[in-house]
């Protein structure tokens, strides 16, 4: 069993988003997956409620819990991949998710403040000395030249994955327990989250 965390010091830099897209994605590709939603916000819980395609397992883990429970889960040969959202505020509950996280995705914007913004959170997973990367995510579509600027700039930090542009799929996602992938199949947001989840694969194949 794997354990997927997405985590960063910043609202809205697309934690929940990704969580949910890449859930499925790696559902579709063969992995018994379990969702836990530890960001007191629920985004992720709330998106698990409208699905009604099935696929995912989720799991409520109460505050103070999360150590036991993974450990726990570890164990339970059907589970083959936990995902945990975190909430944008570090605290223990964070810190419980980091210290188990077998990869922990890290999303940041494209912009110069969220850049900045990265370096916090790089630090708590220094600490924990746990393996991670960087996903810029809401890169404009029309500009690569900038996206590869930014790629270039969270190069410096840390290994970078395949980025997630500023996409219709995903707004439509969060709005109806879907992923991407089955919204639309064939469009760009479903290449790039099953780009972004065959990088997490494989760098989680290596521990
Ligand atoms: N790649 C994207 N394309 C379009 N909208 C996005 C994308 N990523 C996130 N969003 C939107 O941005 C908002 C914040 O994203 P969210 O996943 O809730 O961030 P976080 O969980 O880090 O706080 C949501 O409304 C979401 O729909
Ligand atoms: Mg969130």
């Amino acid at each position: 069993m794997r354990v997927l965390v997405l985590a960063s010091q910043k609202g809205g830099s697309g934690k929940s988003t990704i969580a949910a897209s890449i859930a499925v994605a790696a559902w579709q590709d063969g992995e018994r997956v379990v969702v836990v939603d530890m960001d007191p916000q629920a985004s992720l819980a709330e998106w698990g409620k409208l699905r009604e395609t099935g696929g995912l397992v989720f799991r409520a883990v109460a505050p103070g819990a999360l150590d036991k429970w993974i450990m726990d889960t570890r164990k339970v040969p059907a589970v083959s991949l936990v995902i945990i959202d975190t909430a944008g505020v570090f605290g223990a509950e964070v810190d419980a998710a980091l210290r188990h996280a077998d990869l922990c995705l890290v999303p940041v914007r494209p912009s110069a403040f969220d850049l900045r913004a990265a370096g916090p959170t790089v630090e708590r997973l220094r600490l924990f000395n746990r393996p991670f990367a960087f996903v810029l995510n809401g890169t404009n579509p029309a500009s690569h030249a900038r996206t590869a600027d930014a790629v270039a700039a969270l190069e410096v930090g840390g290994a970078v994955a395949p980025p997630i542009a500023d996409r219709t799929d995903f707004r439509d996602s969060v709005a109806s327990g879907m992923g991407v992938t089955e919204i639309n199949p064939v469009g760009k947001a479903a290449a790039e989250i099953n780009a972004l989840w065959a990088y997490v694969k494989e760098r989680m194949s290596r521990t």
